[in-house]
C-alpha cells in the first residue's frame, strides 16, 4: 500500500493521536438540543447570561445558545489550570475576567468538561461574590469520579469516563479544538502534539 502524503499526514482527521471516537458529532448535536430545551423551559421568562470558560468550552456555549429558544446574553471569562500541559497544575488563574456587571443576572457557567472540579470551585466561588439573582453551572462532559452535587452542576452533557479526550474545544497543547467529535487522545514517543 502507498505510504499518506505529508500533506495527507498533516490532515487533522489522519492523525496518529486520535483515537477511539468517544461521542460523534449527530450525539453531541441530538444531547445539546436537549439541554438547549430544558433551558428554554427553565428559565421561561428570563434572560440568561451564559458565561463561557474559555478556551475550552467556545463551541459547546455556541451550539447551546443556538439551542435556547430565548435571548440570551453571552460573556466570556478566561481561566487556566492546565497550561499546555495534560496535567492540571492544582493552581488556577484568571487570564480574563467578564465584561458584564453580575449583578441581579441569572448566570449560566458553562464549561466543557469538570475534571478535578478544581476549575469550577473557583469559579463558583469568584462568581457568586458578585450577587447575581442565580447561578447554574452547565458542562458538557463530567468525569464519573467527580462530585457535581457537591459542585453545584445542574446540567450534565454526558458523564465520561477517565481517558484523555481532545476535540469539540478541548485541546492537548492547543491542538485539536477545532475536531468536530470528541475523541480519547492516545499519545506516543515518536509524535507529540
Ligand atoms: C480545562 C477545562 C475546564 C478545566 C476542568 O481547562 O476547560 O475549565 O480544565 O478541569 P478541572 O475540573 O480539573 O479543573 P484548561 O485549564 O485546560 O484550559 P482551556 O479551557 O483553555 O483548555
Amino acid at each position: 500500500m502507498n505510504e499518506p502524503s505529508p500533506a495527507a499526514q498533516h490532515r487533522l482527521t489522519e492523525d496518529p493521536n486520535i483515537g477511539r471516537v468517544l461521542l460523534t458529532e449527530q450525539q453531541l448535536a441530538e444531547r445539546i438540543q436537549e439541554l438547549g430545551a430544558q433551558i428554554t423551559e427553565e428559565y421561561q421568562d428570563r434572560r440568561p447570561l451564559m458565561v463561557c470558560v474559555l478556551r475550552g468550552a467556545y463551541a459547546f456555549t455556541t451550539d447551546l445558545a443556538f439551542a435556547i429558544d430565548l435571548p440570551v446574553e453571552i460573556d466570556f471569562i478566561a481561566v487556566s489550570s492546565y497550561g499546555s500541559s495534560t496535567r492540571t497544575s492544582g493552581v488556577v488563574r484568571l487570564v480574563k475576567d467578564l465584561d458584564v456587571d453580575l449583578t441581579g443576572r441569572d448566570v449560566i457557567l458553562v464549561e466543557d468538561i469538570v475534571d478535578t472540579g478544581l476549575t469550577l470551585r473557583y469559579l463558583r466561588r469568584s462568581l457568586e461574590v458578585r450577587g447575581p439573582a442565580s447561578l447554574e453551572v452547565c458542562t458538557l462532559l463530567a468525569r464519573e469520579a467527580a462530585d457535581l452535587e457537591g459542585l453545584g452542576v445542574k446540567y450534565v452533557g454526558f458523564t465520561i469516563p477517565g481517558d484523555f479526550v481532545v476535540g469539540y474545544g478541548l485541546d492537548v497543547g492547543e491542538k485539536y479544538r477545532n475536531l468536530r467529535y470528541l475523541a480519547v487522545y492516545e499519545p506516543d514517543e515518536v509524535s507529540t502534539p
